[in-house]
């Protein structure tokens, strides 16, 4: 309470850059819903923060030395102004720890992605004694607990909501298992909870949220029940889920495409590449005809469900001969939308000192294989126009005289709407497109489909 008082008087402002995934997305989110208490207001403007947080992503690149770039140039920005309080979260926060104390003095606070519901004791210890703070356990349990009591206030359209966390697969380029630690999977009624707050506040879209979220299970409760349960929320739209692998891809989850109303057609499943010795070495746990399979399944159910995926390009080992099974996938299963990356060594990964390939050859494949996955993604936007999409507005479009929704695959759809269709389905004639947005026109009579 005091605390609260102190911090109140003292107008504070937090300014909250987010790097990575959609979960770090939602944390970002999150972490202002607990810093609210104390009396933080967010502000856009950085130069205005007396707190600086960076929700940080270890994935790849450089991502280490990005976040000590950002931070000397918070400090530049800084310079002749009273200095904020900078406060490191995330996978980058995780994997260095107290070493970002030690390194950069600028900085105040580590907090790891499973220890952030602790954040407002930090800032009060920070406040009172200027002690600097590592946070860095792995409580997921008592993380989500804490975030239960406190309303998700996304306010969106179409809102994350986090179901699981961590991962226990281990692939060998990875660093989520040791940035977000073990499998988690989130209480079903706490999810359902939130996913009620969420509709109630103006949400018509639910995106469930996971590093493996397809391994979601709570006391025997599937993501194949959760969707179930979920689409009964009378005001919700439409249903997603990502990431999902395909080894959790269970014959309950791909029969839900039979029976749910609200779960949208389009199923990201990253297979990172299309040869099965390159899964071997990835330590993936699943071959291309499982993947196949999968796809043949969901194909069956629905000849409309699309996919989309994510690639490493240039993992050590991979030959000419592998890479023509990944440019031969692509080519085959006509991704609706994809990622691709060149490999990058991950310290402490199993993968981190293998022999890299050679760094023009991994170029010379990433171009190849965008190029691929680009021309398949213009050509099935360009099969859309003269047809009409349901698309879900979510805000003004950026010119604030059109308005921005997406289609039931996740596309980007902007159309001559009004501020009156913000959180509405509809209809929409697509008259243009190119390789990321399609263009067209409200129609007026409704329920019709692209199907
Ligand atoms: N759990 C998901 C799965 O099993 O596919 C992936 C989650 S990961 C956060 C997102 C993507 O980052 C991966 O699908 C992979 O393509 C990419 N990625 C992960 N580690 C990488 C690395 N060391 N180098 C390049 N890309 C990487
Ligand atoms: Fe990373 Fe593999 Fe786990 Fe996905 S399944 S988060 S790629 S270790
Ligand atoms: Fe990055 Fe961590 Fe997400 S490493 S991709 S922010 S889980």
């Amino acid at each position: 309470m005091g605390l609260k008082k102190n911090l109140n008087k003292m107008n504070q402002k937090i300014f909250i850059k987010t790097f990575g995934c959609q979960m770090n997305e939602y944390d970002s989110n999150r972490i202002f819903d607990i810093v609210k208490k104390i009396g933080f207001h967010k502000t856009e403007n950085y130069e205005d923060a007396n707190c600086y947080l960076l929700n940080t992503c270890h994935i790849r690149d450089k991502a280490k030395e990005k976040v000590y770039h950002e931070i000397g140039r918070v400090k530049k920005i800084f310079k002749s102004k009273i200095k904020p309080m900078v406060i490191v979260a995330g996978c980058v926060a995780q994997a260095e720890n107290e070493e970002m104390l030690k390194r950069e003095p600028y900085i105040d606070m580590v907090i790891g992605p499973q220890s952030y519901h602790k954040i407002n004791n930090t800032i009060k210890e920070y406040f009172e004694k200027k002690k600097k703070k590592e946070e860095t356990e792995f409580d997921p349990t008592a993380k989500f607990d804490y975030l239960s009591k406190i309303k998700n206030n996304s306010g969106k359209i179409s809102s994350f909501l986090t179901i699981q966390e961590g991962c226990d697969k281990f692939c060998h380029f990875c660093v989520v298992p040791y940035t977000r630690g073990p499998e988690y999977s989130r209480p079903f009624n706490q999810i359902l909870d939130e996913a009620k707050f969420l509709v109630d506040n103006g949400t018509k879209e639910i995106i469930l949220l996971g590093q493996n979220v397809n391994a979601y299970d709570n006391e025997g409760n599937k993501l194949s029940n959760l969707i179930l349960e979920i689409e009964k929320i009378s005001g919700l739209e439409r249903v997603r889920y990502t990431t999902s692998h395909p080894k959790d891809m269970t014959e309950d989850l791909i029969e839900v495409y039979k029976y749910s109303k609200k779960l949208m057609p389009l199923v990201h499943l990253p297979v990172q590449s299309g040869s099965n010795k390159i899964l071997n070495l990835m330590n993936r746990k699943h071959s291309i005809n499982e993947y196949l399979e999968i796809f043949d399944n969901l194909k069956k159910i629905n000849a409309n469900i699309e996919f989309s995926s994510d690639f490493i390009i240039g993992y050590p080992g991979e030959d000419e001969k592998d890479f023509k099974e990944t440019f031969d996938l692509i080519k085959k299963v006509k991704f609706i939308n994809s990622y691709s990356f060149i490999f990058s060594p991950r310290p402490g990964t199993v993968a981190a000192d293998l022999k890299l390939i050679d760094k023009k050859i991994s170029m010379q494949r990433l171009e190849k294989v965008q190029n691929q996955l680009f021309h398949n993604q213009m050509t099935k936007n360009r099969l859309l126009e003269n047809k009409t999409l349901n698309v879900l507005v979510e805000n003004l479009a950026e010119d604030k005289t059109q308005v921005f929704g997406r289609s039931e695959y996740m596309t980007s759809v902007i159309f001559n709407g009004k501020k009156s269709d913000i959180g509405k389905i509809v209809p929409v004639k697509i008259k243009q497109s190119n390789r990321s947005t399609l263009f067209g026109e409200k129609i007026n009579n409704l329920n019709q489909k692209v199907a």
